[in-house]
């Protein structure tokens, strides 16, 4: 079959497709979500296994994406994930494509599915800690779960779900003088970190410019304990600008979302748990897939929605652009 695949109005293709299997979350991370949680979707909005694992099939057959990640909320308290990740290998098979598949998890949990996930064709996790302190992680997540975080990173790598990426964002005030301990701890366990900036996608309204920790403040503090040399340029689609530690092989990257932005190179486009297609993060706009598939819709014609919902996104998020506008959605629902 000849695959046209998403491309948008910039030639730029889509072939990461991140797919949110809830908007639910058993942790409360303060520069996510509200001490009391949010009003969750209701579980008739939301895709069955089945809806997902179609939407997936056209992705994968028909509109040429090659890795697909699995977010939330937290994809972990999804009960059909599981399945979800072995009916995506076995379509994955069925075509003869290498499709990657990957997990973006809290990790809460992890150390009971980590086995089980990797036999069902899941290939890696990116696990989100942001801290390695007790408190301090307590004091984020407003829940007091460090142990099981760091049980759920030790049985992923252990279950070969690897290489295991952390992924953390820092805080002024809260964790930023961390960042080189963390890194410490990492390198000591081969886990590959990454910080990443953080972004105005918190359902409330509370990021500002201002507090955030720019990807120059990160390479700053790392830089107090540790010698960087970037490792890699340029750097492509990958978001992460990659720096070797002490002369390598160890790296860690910095994810300079706000300020470094690499619109140009995205190769994302993302499916939220009631099937709606964004083309970027911040779209003000999505495409219902949801309401075509149920009415009968066939993969030729979910295909063409695809594109269609593709092919306007936007050149770059325009944080900077004084007529910015969060999007309604925030990122627990949206899917990191
Ligand atoms: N900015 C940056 N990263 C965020 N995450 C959640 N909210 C934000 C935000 N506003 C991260 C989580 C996780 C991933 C899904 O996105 O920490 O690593
Ligand atoms: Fe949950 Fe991730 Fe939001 Fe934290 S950032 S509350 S782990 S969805």
């Amino acid at each position: 079959m000849q695959v046209q695949g998403l491309v948008d109005r910039y030639d730029r293709v889509a072939t990461d497709l991140r797919v949110s299997l809830t908007d639910r979350c058993n942790l409360r991370c303060s520069y996510c979500m509200p001490a009391e949680g949010l009003d969750w979707m209701p579980t008739d909005d939301q895709l069955t296994d089945d809806e997902v694992v179609r939407l997936i099939g056209v992705a994968v057959g028909q509109l040429g994406v090659t890795e697909v990640r699995f977010t939330g909320g937290e994809p972990l308290v999804r009960r059909g994930l599981v399945d979800i990740v072995a009916r995506t290998r076995a379509l994955a098979d069925e075509l003869g494509l290498p499709v990657e598949q990957s997990l973006t998890t809290n990790a809460l949990g992890l150390a009971r599915t980590a086995g089980t996930l990797a036999a069902a064709g899941l290939d890696r996790v990116n696990v989100s800690l942001d801290t390695v302190r007790p408190e301090t992680f307590a004091t984020i997540t407003r829940r007091d779960r460090l142990t099981d975080v760091v049980a759920g990173l030790e049985a992923a790598a252990a279950a070969g779900l690897g290489p295991v990426k952390v992924n953390a964002v820092l805080l002024r005030g809260v964790n930023d003088d961390q960042a080189a301990e963390m890194l410490a701890w990492c390198l000591e366990r081969d886990y590959q970190l990454r910080f990443i900036e953080q972004m105005p996608l918190d359902a409330q309204h509370g990021w500002s410019r201002e507090q955030m920790i720019t990807a120059d403040e990160i390479i700053e503090r790392l830089e107090a304990r540790f010698t960087l040399t970037p490792a890699r340029e340029p750097r492509g689609s990958a978001p992460a600008e990659l720096f070797r530690v002490d002369g390598g092989p160890a790296t860690v990257g910095v994810i300079g979302s706000v300020t470094r932005p690499f619109c140009g190179d995205c190769d994302r486009v993302r499916l939220t748990a009631d099937g709606q297609v964004r083309n970027c993060l911040f779209a003000r706009t999505e495409s219902d897939l949801r309401g075509p598939l149920r009415a009968g819709a066939t993969d030729a014609e979910l295909a063409d929605r695809w594109r269609a919902a593709v092919r306007p996104k936007a050149a770059g998020h325009g944080i900077d652009d004084p007529t910015f506008l969060q999007p309604d959605r925030p990122m627990s629902a949206i899917g990191g």
